[in-house]
């Protein structure tokens, strides 16, 4: 193919690429298999590659992210970003309405929308390309979080034909639908981070996070709800929505246009409880005057519109009786109180159990036994205890006190400075701690051992049988073969199993060892980047921490693990049974040592690499990336665009400043 035909190739698989998404993510109605989509979609990242003069950050193959933020870009509002007041009752929305009336002598439309409980974002297109994506901040300025954007699929990176404004605004919120909140949150739980309270704390920050191709596998999705032009082609709010939905925007259609209160109400009266069957999070109705020279009239306040409000939902709410406080040791040691409740129905649900999260709250409720206490359900998916009827309170009921000694051990608790948890010290003597231990390391995303679950490592613990994780790699067959429910089947099986875990690589393993904050991602991060179990062994607080994306939480965890001796035999043990605590042959043949010692920043965009490319070359040859430059500091390497600030930073340092390609020699030297 001649460079032209390329170009023109490449140009079709954008649009088409662009067209399915569309098809599939704002409209629902896909028109090609997954399959053939992935394989247009590899067509076009290969041309892109061995083409990278026809870059374009609007390409499809930048849905899957790419890029780590160190920082974004803060960015000044075209238009402030307020924020609606509140109504909590249909008074509170007559008496808007009034102060509406007393203004606007003509008859006029209110439309109805739903509030999505998320986040705000301003998009800004120009000829039909997105742009920027501008979080709202302090409402004067924000973030430009746009490579994060490019990965929720809903949201257009090029517009469908060519009836749209030549530069506009699209104001909406970011959601994170309830499904991966739950993923979220469920691999936290096993990984034993603390959990996000709800949706919109889960989404805004995966909005901030620096990596993102972790934010394109969260599937955020987005609903805008106001247009922003000089020339809309409507006057009403309404319409210019509707036209948006042409340009390829996903407008929701639950919005409605009402002629009076009484279809306001009934709008409201809908979505109390149909809200419950949305694949996201909504708090509340927004009620806004439609004509746009009407708004104009109204005008604002210092803090928001005066033409539109918005009407919250009441949390659904119960009461029940407190009847006990359980506790439950986690494989962490962490101790988590729950209260049982009598069963109660809420928002459509029988509520038995309550989340206490801690001894703070247990505290701050003043909880008793026996209390009729106030249960609700809110964006949060477990129910909590928002209060107590201390009217209802027997005087002989006793409060509640956290227990001091561990439920299944006996050993006395602790508590950690700067947490509100207690723990349970006996890591290696408590029962739960033990098998939860067990349980993550064999579990599918780490060493996958068929046949293993919950139920064997009970068996296989009370048998005295296993204590750690190593105790798996010397079971024999006869110890598993005369458990009940199990045979020489089932033993030859997780025996297999075993066996074959030892090629499981090394990102996994390490997972599996349940170092506190190392998740998945942090062990793939550890991994890639120190390469050995002997180098994460050894690495300090500084050098962990100068790793993209490893605060010093994750860091200080990782360097307390590997300081107690306990944790470092059983590394020793499982090398000694061949498991893999390096990474491969292949992986490692791509790595040197050409930039030991050297701490190396990189700036701009670059012509033939990406950021993200630059930092993997520098981590696999041994050098160390950094992300502020001090004295320290061996290289700069500078792309196109880089920040004025930095470069007088590295000059004032003499710093050498080096390009792209004169980093590319350092690597062929
Ligand atoms: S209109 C002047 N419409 O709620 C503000 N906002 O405090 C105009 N929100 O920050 C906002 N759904 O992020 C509007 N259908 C909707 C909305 C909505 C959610 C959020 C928005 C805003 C906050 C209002």
């Amino acid at each position: 193919m001649d460079i032209e035909n390329i170009e023109k190739q490449i140009l079709k698989l954008r649009e088409e690429l662009e067209d399915h998404n569309y098809r599939y993510y704002v409209i629902s109605q896909p028109v090609i298999s997954d399959f053939d989509f992935d394989m247009k979609m590899k067509e076009l990242e290969k041309l892109e590659q061995n083409y990278p003069e026809f870059a374009d950050p609007n390409s499809p193959t930048k849905r899957v992210g790419s890029d780590i933020n160190k920082e974004f870009e803060q960015v000044k509002h075209e238009r402030p970003m307020l924020s609606l007041s509140n109504a909590y009752s249909e008074e509170e929305i007559k008496d808007f309405d009034q102060r509406i009336r007393k203004i606007i002598e003509e008859e006029f439309q209110y439309v109805c929308e739903l509030k999505y409980d998320g986040s705000s974002i301003s998009l800004i297109y120009e000829n039909g390309s997105l742009i920027r994506a501008i979080t709202r901040g302090d409402g004067s300025q924000g973030d430009d979080v746009i490579s994060n954007i490019r990965t929720v699929k809903s949201i257009p990176l090029k517009l469908r034909g060519n009836e749209f404004p030549d530069r506009f605004e699209i104001r909406g919120e970011v959601v994170l639908p309830f499904a991966m909140f739950n993923n979220i949150n469920e691999e936290r739980e096993q990984e034993g981070e603390p959990l996000f309270a709800n949706p919109r704390n889960a989404g805004s920050g995966t909005l901030k996070m620096q990596d993102s191709s972790i934010v394109a596998s969260r599937n955020l999705d987005a609903y805008p709800y106001s247009v922003l032009a000089d020339n809309l082609p409507f006057e009403g709010h309404y319409q210019n929505l509707q036209e948006a939905k042409k340009w390829g925007f996903k407008i929701s259609n639950d919005s409605v246009l009402c002629n009076n209160l009484d279809e306001v109400f009934n709008f409201i009266h809908k979505w109390d409880k149909e809200r419950f069957n949305l694949p996201v999070a909504t708090d509340g109705i927004v009620i806004k005057v439609n004509s746009s020279r009407l708004q104009e009239e109204l005008g604002f306040t210092a803090k928001s519109p005066r033409w539109a409000i918005a009407y919250k939902f009441k949390a659904e709410q119960a009461t029940t009786k407190l009847i006990s406080v359980s506790y439950q040791v986690g494989r962490t040691g962490a101790v988590t109180p729950v209260a049982n409740l009598e069963p109660v129905l809420l928002a459509g649900t029988t509520v038995k159990r309550a989340s206490l999260h801690n001894s703070d709250i247990i505290k701050n409720l003043d909880l008793h036994i026996g209390d009729l206490v106030y249960v609700e359900k809110g964006g949060e998916i477990i129910p909590k205890i928002t209060g107590v009827d201390l009217s209802q309170r027997h005087p002989l009921n006793a409060p509640v006190v956290f227990i001091s000694k561990c439920p299944e051990c006996e050993k006395q608790l602790q508590k950690k400075e700067g947490e509100a948890a207690f723990y349970c010290p006996n890591e290696i003597g408590c029962p739960p701690q033990i098998k939860g231990k067990i349980e993550h390391f064999i579990s599918r995303k780490s060493m996958d051992i068929d046949g293993l679950g919950q139920e064997t490592i009970d068996l296989l613990f009370s048998e005295g049988l296993l204590s750690t994780v190593t105790d798996l790699y010397t079971l024999q067959k006869e110890d598993i073969s005369v458990l009940e429910r199990l045979g020489d089947k089932s033993a030859e099986r997780i025996l297999k199993s075993l066996e074959d875990s030892k090629s499981i690589p090394f990102e996994r393993v390490l997972f599996g060892l349940g170092i506190r904050y190392v998740g998945e991602t942090v062990a793939k991060i550890l991994a890639k980047t120190l390469g050995n179990i002997d180098k994460i062994k050894t690495a300090t607080v500084e050098e962990l921490t100068d790793i993209n994306e490893i605060g010093g939480r994750i860091a200080e965890s990782v360097v307390n693990y590997f300081s107690e001796n306990k944790n470092l035999q059983l590394i020793e043990k499982l090398k000694s049974f061949g498991l893999q605590l390096e990474l491969s042959e292949e992986q490692q043949a791509s790595r040197t040592e050409k930039l030991k010692g050297l701490s190396i920043i990189i700036s701009g965009t670059f012509e033939n690499y990406s950021r993200e490319q630059i930092k993997e070359l520098i981590d696999q040859n041994g050098g160390k990336n950094v992300s502020s430059i001090s004295k320290k500091t061996s290289y700069l390497v500078a792309g196109e665009n880089i920040g004025p600030s930095k470069l007088e930073k590295a000059r004032a340092l003499e710093i050498p400043i080096i390009s792209e390609e004169e980093f590319i020699k350092l690597l062929e030297s």
